[in-house]
């Protein structure tokens, strides 16, 4: 049985609630941990957007999401249950007129509890929204907001951000969202290096050749067009996602688990990733766009035609990239990164390819080992060693993976990531949650890679869905002397 560590009561108010985020990943998160008991019956959770309707109009929509998106079953008692704690208030929060007063009465007699703002708007109006916070009055001191990423599309935009939630809430009361931080898995890794000793006297140039990070997608863009075509892979997934996964494989041991000292050690890692200017940028980066293609046997249209009729576009759906970190520990081993949506296969993964054995004794048939940490799907891990092939007729070498699947040695359901972070956020747990300083140090890196795009005027290079990206992707690594891992 999963251990459930109880959080107090708190009202959660959910800014944006009837957009995809929030039926999608939100609610139905919020129903698993009520279901599990996690959250006391006295708890609140208020629906604010702009559209006119009912609380059941809108917990009908809840419903809905959980049955559509989350694939849930909405009709089962503990579900109905968990719609009587929500309510629904509509406002434009943007403005001061609202109006205010219905989301004040909702939170009445509230003041000593947890309450929890959770903005999953536009970053563009997070400012606006923290201020007309303060200005009706319900900025309790238990108060807390919560950023759901992309923070603003720049170093610029993010520091203004930054700045305008930190005149309503000190940075201990922000809760910086990358949901990746929330995948059980991701976690895993910090337990892997840190837990074992095994792993930390090879944990560096002097026994790593280099580390590959992927996270492929075969979603297109579908409805996020019009979000998705302003910002791409590099902002919306390297920025923050693959930025943080490097993190975990890269950082040193942080003195505790404590929320400063894991983000201390990340934005260490983040500060030493060498720039990628204008004279790098084209050996060490490759932007892609989908085309019509086939994925996973289903015909799939192309992204200008996902964007709708009549478009053109220069933004990349696909990105590659030869990251290097100027550190003791990291200095000249290459860590690659790749992401892409309509790529042949959902998968997460990090590979740390070791040294070759210094001298061949067996001839052919060696391979470096390799650790390879299946984020999703599938999670677990494959230490690939080399044995001897079974049988006469001399020494064959071979490689083979020890396997764990995640699945096997632990029965439990999967929790979503939202799950995690939204009950630590009313615990008041800021470890998977990015500090000021170190978003700012991701956006400072991606800013000079994308001006060095802008500078090339290059086009991204384009690729069939359902293929591996762009065949410049495959060259990058090819120039190295080395390959990326197969995506299927
Ligand atoms: C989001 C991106 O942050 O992560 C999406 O905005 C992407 O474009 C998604 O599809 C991927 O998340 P996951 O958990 O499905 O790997």
């Amino acid at each position: 049985m999963a251990e459930f560590v109880p959080v107090p009561s708190f009202d959660l108010v959910v800014f944006g609630a009837s957009g995809d985020l929030a039926l999608r990943k939100l609610f139905p998160s919020l129903f698993h941990r009520y279901k599990d008991g996690q959250i006391p019956d006295d708890s609140r959770i208020v629906g604010v957007a702009r559209q006119v309707m009912t609380k059941d109009a809108f917990r009908q929509s809840v419903s809905e999401g959980f049955a559509n998106l989350a694939k849930g079953d909405p009709s089962s008692p503990e579900f109905q249950a968990f719609l009587a704690l929500i309510d629904y208030v509509a406002l434009d929060a943007t403005k001061a007129d609202g109006p205010w007063d219905h989301l004040v009465q909702s939170l009445a007699d509230g003041e000593d509890k947890v309450r929890v703002f959770y903005l999953s708007t536009p970053p563009s109006v997070f400012g606006g929204i923290c201020a007309q916070l303060r200005d009706a009055g319900l900025v309790s001191p238990a108060s807390r907001v919560v950023l759901e990423k992309p923070l603003g599309r720049d170093l610029m935009s993010a520091k203004a951000i930054n700045d305008a939630v930190a005149e309503v809430f000190s940075e201990d009361r922000v809760y910086r969202i990358d949901h990746y931080l929330g995948k059980e898995t991701v976690q895993n890794l910090l337990v892997l290096r840190f837990a074992n000793a095994l792993f930390e006297p090879v944990w560096s140039r002097a026994a790593i050749d280099h580390v590959q990070i992927t996270v492929a997608e075969t979603i297109g863009v579908g409805s996020r067009g019009d979000y998705y075509d302003k910002s791409g892979a590099m902002r919306d997934m390297v920025q923050n996602h693959l930025l943080q996964l490097l993190c975990l494989v890269a950082m040193e041991p942080p003195n505790s688990v404590d929320a400063d000292a894991i983000r201390t050690e990340k934005i260490k890692v983040l500060q030493a990733l060498v720039p990628i200017g204008p004279a790098d940028i084209a050996s060490h980066s490759v932007r892609g766009q989908y085309r019509a293609g086939l994925v996973e046997k289903e015909a799939v249209k192309g992204y200008l035609e996902d964007l709708g009729p009549d478009r053109t576009s220069s933004t990349e759906t696909y990105v590659a990239l030869k990251a290097e970190i100027a550190n003791w520990r990291w200095s000249g081993v290459p860590f690659y990164l790749r992401t892409g949506k309509r790529l042949p296969s959902r998968r997460s993964e990090i590979v740390v390819t070791f040294r070759p054995p210094p001298h061949s004794l067996f001839g052919h048939g060696g391979e470096a080992n390799q650790l390879v940490m299946r984020l999703q799907p599938d999670e677990g891990m494959e230490m690939w060693l080399q044995i001897k092939e079974p049988g006469p007729g001399g020494l064959r070498v071979k490689s083979v993976p020890l396997d764990l699947s995640y699945e096997t040695a632990f029965t439990l359901r999967y929790p979503d990531a939202y799950e995690r972070l939204l009950m630590d956020v009313v615990r008041g747990n800021l470890s998977l949650f990015m500090r000021k300083d170190e978003v700012e140090s991701a956006w400072a890196w991606v800013d000079q890679v994308i001006a060095a795009w802008e500078s090339a005027g290059t086009q991204p290079d384009p690729y069939a869905a359902g293929s591996d990206g762009p065949l410049q992707a495959a060259l990058l690594m090819d120039r190295d002397g080395r390959k990326w891992r197969d995506l299927i």
